[in-house]
């Protein structure tokens, strides 16, 4: 990263610490680091200690009142080649979504020009609160790479989703960022996500919990690296906007294999993490099935499988990844799933570990290559367990 420039926002977090340490590794990779502090991070952690560590003057206000100056956010919003906002408290990530600039920091952000990052870091509860998550929503909808907060003890003694990801890891996004940028360019990846939901009658389906972030968080970081990404997604609350996206929206499993179909040919890399219905009923009526008797049953038939369809029909040249969620003999089960799907890869999910699975934001991957060669990943946030598995794939392209 010699010669980069990275600016860092600090915000008024407990986590704001940790930056000090965030500094110096970003500062022994070559990178040239300067800080922008919120007045209320001030508090957590001595603008000097910033200062020494990255060798510039910190900006904390519009107006350096010793000098008389006025401190310029659209210069300093020129300045970098990224701007990583870390920690992100709940309100200064508000600021942002709606763009306030009231402060050298927020404002600068609306002036800045390169690629921003954002490490949000509050308690559990904040973190979950609706208007965090559509804020947080918002301005992944614009662009801003989200370095999602982690699950662990928190600084008011709870445990949960809401530690700011570790310097370590930053660290490595920020590299992955510099270094990473092209590594898929000139590929064409097809992603599957989302639940399908398969018609019963105008009002109502058979779905599934799956949210579709697994198959977003791939996307993302597939057009990250450069990749031109289709993504055929299921009905999701999910949102993703990107010039080299091409996103379409299916409901049900027929749909998903229309489109999937008409996709896959040109494709170099395909990596199915919808949970897709196995079954879907016989018939959907167009009439709302009124409610009469005591008992009633819906026929179901089975829906094509997608994923084996692709592997069937699977040139040399592709590369096809599908999921497995496994809960006894799962290594064995995904093994013999790999081998009969014709897949390169398959990523195994185990409902066996806490943190594991749908409902949550974080999970635990096993990878089984053609050779039956098994990686296993720590318990880690969903973006992150995305990075792991997209770099093991380039790694094996
Ligand atoms: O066989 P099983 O449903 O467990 O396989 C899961 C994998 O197959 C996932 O990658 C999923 O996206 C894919 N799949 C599919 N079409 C189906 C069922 C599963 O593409 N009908």
């Amino acid at each position: 990263m010699r010669g980069k420039r990275v600016l860092l926002g600090i915000t008024g977090g407990i986590a704001a610490y940790k930056i000090a340490g965030l500094i110096r590794l970003l500062r022994k990779e070559g990178a040239d680091v300067k800080c922008i502090m919120t007045p209320a991070s001030c508090d957590f952690i001595s603008p000097l200690t910033i200062a020494t560590l990255s060798e510039h003057p910190v900006q904390i206000e519009f107006w350096d009142r010793r000098n008389g100056s006025w401190t310029n956010h659209v210069d300093l919003g020129l300045w970098p080649d990224l701007f990583l906002i870390t920690p992100l408290t709940a309100n200064t990530l508000a600021k942002l979504a709606h763009g306030y600039a009231d402060n050298l920091l927020t404002a600068t952000y609306l002036s800045a020009r390169c690629p921003v990052m954002i490490a949000p870091a509050m308690d559990l509860d904040m973190y979950a609160h609706l208007t965090t998550t559509e804020n947080l929503e918002r301005l992944r909808g614009h662009g801003v790479r989200v370095l999602e907060a982690q699950y662990g003890e928190l600084a008011s003694g709870l445990v949960g989703q809401g530690r700011m990801m570790e310097p370590e890891d930053q660290l490595k996004e920020v590299k992955n960022f510099f270094q990473g940028a092209h590594d898929l360019e000139g590929k064409r990846v097809l992603i599957t996500a989302g639940p399908t939901y398969e018609k019963i009658d105008p009002v109502r389906f058979i779905g599934n919990h799956s949210s579709g972030k697994m198959g977003y968080r791939l996307a993302e970081s597939a057009l990250r690296r450069g990749a031109e990404v289709i993504l055929v997604s299921g009905p999701s609350a999910q949102r993703l906007e990107h010039p080299a996206l091409q996103l379409i929206r299916v409901e049900s499993a027929l749909e998903m294999l229309e489109e999937v179909k008409k996709q896959w040919e040109q494709c170099d890399l395909g990596i199915f993490a919808a949970a897709v219905a196995d079954y879907r009923p016989a018939e959907a009526t167009d009439q709302k099935i009124k409610k009469k008797e005591d008992e009633m049953s819906i026929r179901l038939v089975k829906n094509p499988d997608i994923l084996a369809w692709a592997g069937s029909v699977k040139k040399e040249s592709q590369f096809l990844v599908g999921f497995a969620l496994e809960t006894n003999d799962a290594v064995r089960h995904a093994e013999e799933k790999r081998a009969r799907k014709n897949l390169d890869l398959i990523v195994l999910n185990t409902l066996e570990e806490a943190g594991s699975g749908f409902q949550v934001d974080t999970n635990r991957v096993h990878l089984i290559d053609r050779n039956n060669k098994l990686t296993s990943f720590e318990l880690k946030e969903k973006s992150v367990v995305a990075e792991d598995i997209i770099e093991f794939i380039k790694s094996r392209l």
